[in-house]
């Protein structure tokens, strides 16, 4: 059994998330699928109730007081942010829509400025597609070409090859954490050994910066996406972090109003960091709400997140292996130090379409399927599993009614 101290207190923060009280199909809802979304406190739909309520107006453009204020919310979430992640300034802090969007930015607005017939891109076998597909919609512009670093049989990156792999690359891009295997990866040494060949790093963080204290300068990368809906914010706002020397160095990605600080009818002249990057009316209440979501975050304090979630996994893991044995599999390392809360499941003899599908009878949600990374999914064997991940409002009770519906699902299907 894992031994780290739990300093959370899972049941007293449950109450802090009103959707953790729906009734679902007769049962209090188990929650166990923030890797693809997490829920909502009410810091967070309070911050953005209110900015509606009582200071909405476009943001950047009016001198009203209303204006003013929305301008200033705005941009402090910008504030908060960049302290939140360890960021040198709020000018390398860039709103997005999503992590998809922050890492389309970079392979587009970077790649095309910087990548050419022949060059490498490195990526991972266990990326997600946010962070395969663009890179390859690069390497088609281009000419350039993929690499991808392996996965070993316990769920970890094959560094052995990674000078060769990294050879001629201009850019290496990696997850933090993996979303199916929950795998940590070493985000420092990767970046260390990028540079050392001449490449950028790039880190797709969507899945650590929720449960981890993530400091950017530490970790080394040149580029660093994360989104907000996994960390406690609302969806349609997400981040690109990037080192201002890079982001002042690339051409803006979309057109439009507040990226311009000129128009003429034949051309424009491109505003300073960070609004190069923001066209048109950024996701005001949504930023908002991700600030909130920081701050609720920040007070939990990330360090005992991370000592919670450790502590959980190796509860889940524990109880699912004395439960089942051999009848299941869990995907990705078994030191629950060396991963995130996320579970991805294999149960003898029943889908995992089905496993959600029973489990959900009983009120406990868990996402079934390719997770957004078939790549993975063809490395491991299997088109889909299904995947339970937890939170800072999960608690050792909902392990056990996972394991008592995956009981009942297993039964069901005998
Ligand atoms: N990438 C998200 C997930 O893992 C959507 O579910």
């Amino acid at each position: 059994m894992a031994s780290v101290a739990m300093t959370l207190d899972a049941n007293c923060i449950k109450r802090d998330f009103p959707a953790l009280e729906r009734i679902v199909n007769g049962h209090l809802i188990t929650y166990l699928d923030s890797a693809a979304s997490s829920q909502k406190p009410w810091a967070v739909l309070r911050a953005m109730d209110n900015y509606y309520e009582t200071t909405h107006a476009n943001v950047h453009r009016g001198v009203y007081t209303t204006a003013v204020e929305a301008t200033e919310r705005y941009e402090g979430a910008r504030v908060i942010f960049a302290r939140f992640v360890n960021a040198n300034s709020k000018r390398e802090v860039i709103f997005t829509k999503n992590v998809t969007e922050s890492l389309n930015l970079v392979a587009q607005s970077w790649g095309n400025a910087n990548v050419g017939p022949g060059d490498a891109i490195l990526y991972t076998e266990m990326e997600h597609h946010a962070n395969l597909v663009p890179w390859q919609m690069l390497a088609a512009r281009t000419g350039a070409v993929l690499r991808y670093v392996p996965v070993t049989d316990d769920g970890h990156l094959d560094l052995s090859n990674l000078d060769t792999l990294l050879d001629g690359a201009k850019v290496f891009t990696f997850t933090a954490a993996s979303n199916v295997l929950g795998t940590i990866n070493p985000v420092r040494q990767l970046a260390d050994a990028a540079h050392r060949a001449g490449a950028i790093a790039v880190c797709d963080a969507a899945q650590l910066a929720p449960h981890m204290t993530m400091d950017l300068q530490a970790m080394g990368v040149d580029f660093a996406g994360i989104t907000g809906h996994k960390m406690c914010g609302p969806t349609g706002v997400g981040v690109l972090w990037g080192r201002e020397s890079l982001l002042d160095a690339i051409p803006p990605f979309l057109g439009g109003g507040d990226m311009i600080t000129d128009v003429h009818i034949d051309g424009f002249t491109p505003n300073e960091l960070p609004w190069k990057f923001e066209a048109g009316t950024p996701p005001i209440a949504e930023v908002i709400g991700l600030g909130a979501a920081c701050d609720y975050l920040s007070g939990l304090v990330l360090d005992d997140v991370r000592a919670h979630e450790i502590d959980l996994t190796g509860y889940a893991m524990d109880v699912l292996e004395a439960r089942f044995g051999d009848r299941l599999k869990i995907h990705g390392p078994r030191d629950p130090n060396a991963r995130m809360g996320v579970l991805s499941l294999a149960l003898e003899g029943v889908h995992p379409h089905d496993i959600s599908q029973v489990l959900d009878q009983q009120g406990v949600c868990v996402r079934a399927g390719h997770h957004c990374a078939k790549p993975l999914m063809r490395r491991l064997g299997v088109g889909a599993t299904a995947r339970a991940s937890f939170y800072v409002y999960n608690e050792r009770h909902d392990v056990d009614t996972l394991a008592e519906a995956l009981s009942s699902a297993s039964d069901f299907f005998k």
